[in-house]
């Protein structure tokens, strides 16, 4: 079966994307230093423990399964995190990534998937958020990935080095047969705090922020299934084997919820009701983030299938059956 290395894809988004390319026919090659991934989630084909930083180990792993072409979703993932330290942000997100495409060219691969984010727009100027939106960061994390994308823009400008740039907006719920799911520590996602507050693991949940410019005052996210996105990545490897040309594509469901709506939906679904306290905000949060994800429809014939219920059914099953605490 062909291989496809999967950079970090020990961690959330990765795990699911290997469930589902191993379902379509590849053999997915994990590469994670398991700094946030779990050895347990790479079920689906072999895990290669290393770092994108060490060019001795990435080109060990290509020469042993010269894979067709690369995913990369390893990178330090957390906005909050990335103001108290941009230097390591930088350093693990451009400069591994730089190590990475270095490594790949020397192994003969002009190929890859990136993962990008909603986060590199900043402050929109219109919702929702097509590709052409200006791109403007507010954090450094933003910032770590929308400089990755000016670099893959000039590999394929000078060398035909081709990529697929998916921006995410934001990832939730679960495999729904319970094998893997949202596992960060600690979590900072709106989704998993809210499932952990209606299990009484968490005493209750902090809206951060009330006086935003939004219909209820909350921030309005995007909220697209795990699921979606993971399909997703198999539909842009697919159209890199088929000579298909690079883009950058926002993956969202194209619905904007606040988080006030947010923390109603789950307590309704879940059936629990659970203490609900108002915050400041967070430095580095865009006021709301939704996509037209027209675009992807075009160039990959994606669109998402599973809505917000789905979501938090799968990712409520997930937190109270099958997540080690
Ligand atoms: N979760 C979201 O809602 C969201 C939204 C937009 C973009 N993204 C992007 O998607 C990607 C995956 O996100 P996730 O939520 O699955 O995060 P995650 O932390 O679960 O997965 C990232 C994986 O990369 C690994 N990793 C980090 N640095 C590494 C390094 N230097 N070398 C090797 N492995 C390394 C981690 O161990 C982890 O397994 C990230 O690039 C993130 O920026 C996520």
């Amino acid at each position: 079966m062909a291989s496809i290395l999967v950079a970090g894809g020990a961690g959330y988004i990765g795990a699911h994307t290997c469930l589902d390319l191993f379902n379509k026919g590849f053999t997915p090659v994990v590469y994670d230093n398991l700094s946030n991934g779990h050895a347990e989630f790479a079920k689906w084909g072999p895990l290669e423990v290393g770092d994108i930083r060490d060019r001795g180990r990435l080109d060990e792993v290509l020469r042993k399964y010269r894979p067709l072409a690369i995913i990369h979703f390893a990178a330090a993932i957390e906005v909050g995190d990335s103001t108290k330290d941009p230097g390591f942000y930088y350093e693990n997100n451009v400069a591994g990534t730089i190590n990475l495409l270095r490594a790949a060219q020397a192994a003969g691969i002009d190929k890859i998937v990136f993962s990008s984010t909603c986060a590199t727009y900043g402050i929109p100027t219109s919702i929702p958020i097509d590709e052409g939106h200006s791109q403007s960061p507010i954090n450094p994390y933003g910032r770590s990935k929308l400089i990755v994308e000016q670099i893959l823009r000039d590999l394929d400008l000078y060398q035909g080095f081709r990529s697929v740039i998916l921006r995410y907006f934001n990832a939730a719920g679960a495999d729904p047969e319970g094998r893997i799911g949202e596992w960060h520590s600690p979590e900072t996602h709106a989704i998993p705090i809210a499932i952990e507050t209606a299990l009484g693991r968490r005493p209750y949940f902090q809206v951060l922020g009330t006086d935003y410019d939004t219909r209820d005052g909350s921030c309005v996210r995007d909220f697209v299934h795990v699921l979606d996105l993971a399909a997703a990545h198999t539909s842009a490897i697919a159209h890199l084997l088929n000579n298909g040309g690079s883009c950058a594509l926002n993956l969202g469901s194209g619905h904007g919820t606040t988080v006030k709506e947010l923390l109603a939906t789950v307590q309704h679904v879940v059936g629990r009701d659970f203490e609900i306290k108002q915050g400041p905000r967070r430095e580095g949060d865009s006021p709301a983030l939704v996509a037209d994800n027209a675009l992807a429809e075009r160039a990959l014939g994606w669109s998402p299938r599973h809505d917000l219920q789905s979501i938090i059914v799968t990712a409520f099953n997930w937190h109270s059956n099958y997540l080690p605490i």
